[in-house]
């Protein structure tokens, strides 16, 4: 396989192992191997033990294992990349080696960093304007979940079709209507990047490339759109070369608009450098795929004629993270801010976390509907890189029924919530298909509710009934 997985369908295409001897002779060193994270800090809890925490509102608790999933997760491997440590969950399959066709396990692996825009933005915003569009995203399961999924071959249509058939001439109750549960060791990743330009381009800023992040007293933006990273009006400006003072204020341009913006430098990313061409190529066409799928402009990257060169880095944005230690799975989610210590995400990340996985915040949830909100709301948690764009921007029909536009309706919505929607097939014209509902927070939803009755659930699981073919 490639190093960048990106390659992976043309491979599939053109003969796998196209690339693989000259990537090979040019970088002898690297060394790229599944691995496991450790034990040591906490990791695998007993399912009694952390649906305590929830019982008794232990919420601290809850976020220390969540972030103690977070260092196990980041800490270095065994694996090497062109000179760098490549962190554990990095070594981890990407959906497009658990779901395309290819030996399982895949063999020869490469470092897979497979970006394609997530699923999820394209069909809330089925009219390809979403935003998400402009970060990269994919998918990783852990070694437990990939195997999990080949074994009971959950990454052929036809085990789903055959599935649904079954409880079908059955007649099985609604509740009994599911895929196996995964096992507990299962984890899965949504990572989200960044194009940070080389300051000798001429598509940097004066050698700065802008970030915009998020801050939750931005007000709903005028026009009725979702509150993505356009809106934003609060930037930094990443400094790959330290040409400024870290912490001085530029002058930027962002979405058309001339902004003052902080100078911070890389090291405060987790980052990888395009080293060659065939990196930067590997980049470039998945901006191409991108476009190609959303029928939009290339817009890889907040200023549209900024193309993927040698030497640009990609940065990691945020990640959500999911851990079966309970049945309803721990969610978790963690994303860049220039205050790491920020009071409602970053105030209590333990000394467990090293390095620059320090410069992450975090919020979880393992109850869609608890800690409620301080006016009695369910519990909202998302990620602003990932869930900020979902609202629908026009009135919608949803089971027959007219729902007006919710623009802001992914600054309300929690992960656990919409992931328990989760089932085969999925938007689909299927009577009955899984969708995302409102994309909003509607409380507890019983496994043997009718919104189930004609799907196969798939344990939470969206990437299944989104990925698996043929
Ligand atoms: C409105 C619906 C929605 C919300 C809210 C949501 N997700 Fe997802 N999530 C999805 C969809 C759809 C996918 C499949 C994306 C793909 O395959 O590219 C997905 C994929 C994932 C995956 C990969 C495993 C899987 O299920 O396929 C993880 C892990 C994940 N999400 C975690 C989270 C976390 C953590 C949160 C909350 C911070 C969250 N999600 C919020 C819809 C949602």
């Amino acid at each position: 396989m490639l190093r960048w997985s990106i390659f992976v369908s043309t491979s599939v295409l053109f003969g796998i192992g196209v690339l693989t001897d000259a990537q090979t002779k040019q970088n002898p060193g690297n060394t790229f191997v599944i691995e496991d994270i450790s034990t040591n800090l906490g990791y695998l809890r007993d399912e009694n033990i952390l649906l305590g925490f929830v019982a008794v509102g232990d919420w601290a608790a809850t976020r220390r294992h969540s972030w103690n999933l977070w260092a196990a997760m980041t800490a270095p491997s065994k694996s090497v990349w062109n000179g760098q440590r490549v962190p554990i969950w990095l070594t981890w399959y990407s959906v497009t080696e658990v779901y395309e066709p290819g030996p399982k396990p895949p063999k020869d692996r490469d470092l897979a960093l497979y970006y394609h825009r997530p699923i999820q933005a394209i069909l809330s915003n089925p009219e390809g304007k979403s935003p998400s569009s402009s970060l990269f995203a994919f998918v990783k399961y852990n070694r437990a979940a990939a195997e999990f999924v080949w074994q009971n071959k959950y990454h052929l249509r036809r085990t789903l079709d055959d599935l649904q058939a079954r409880f079908d001439k059955d007649n099985r109750p609604i509740d009994e209507r599911t895929i196996k549960p995964f096992p507990r060791q299962a984890i899965a990743t949504k990572p989200v990047f960044w194009l940070v330009k080389n300051s000798k381009s001429p598509q940097s800023q004066r050698g700065l490339t802008v970030l915009p992040y998020w801050d939750p007293k931005y007000p709903a933006p005028a026009g009725g759109v979702t509150p993505d990273h356009r809106t934003w009006t609060k930037c930094v400006a990443i400094d790959p070369d330290r040409r400024y003072p870290e912490g001085s204020v530029q002058e930027v341009v962002h979405d058309g608009r001339k902004i003052t913006a902080k100078v911070v430098y890389l090291d405060r990313f987790y980052s990888i450098t395009l080293r060659d061409k065939v990196e930067v190529a590997a980049v470039k066409t998945m901006a191409l795929q991108l476009s190609g799928s959303g029928g939009e402009q290339e817009r890889m990257i907040t200023d549209p004629n900024n193309v993927p060169e040698i030497g640009d880095a990609v940065i990691l944005l945020a990640m959500h993270v999911t851990t079966k230690e309970i049945d309803n799975w721990t969610f978790q989610t963690y994303w860049w801010l220039p205050d790491a210590n920020d009071p409602t995400f970053g105030y209590d990340r333990p000394s467990t976390v090293k390095g620059v996985w320090r410069n992450y915040v975090m919020c979880n949830a393992w109850s869609p509907e608890s800690p409620r909100l301080p006016d009695g709301g369910y519990h909202v948690c998302f990620n602003p890189y990932l869930e900020t764009d979902l609202g629908p921007t026009k009135p919608y029909v949803l089971d027959g029924k007219n729902m007006p536009a919710d623009p802001m309706a992914g600054t309300r919505s929690n992960c656990m919530n919409c992931h328990n929607r989760a089932g085969y097939p999925a938007f689909s014209s299927a009577p009955g298909s899984a969708n995302m509902g409102q994309v909003a927070n509607d409380g507890f939803r019983p496994p043997n509710d009718p919104y189930f009755s004609k799907m196969t659930k798939t344990d939470l699981f969206w990437s299944i009934p989104l990925h698996a073919g043929k």
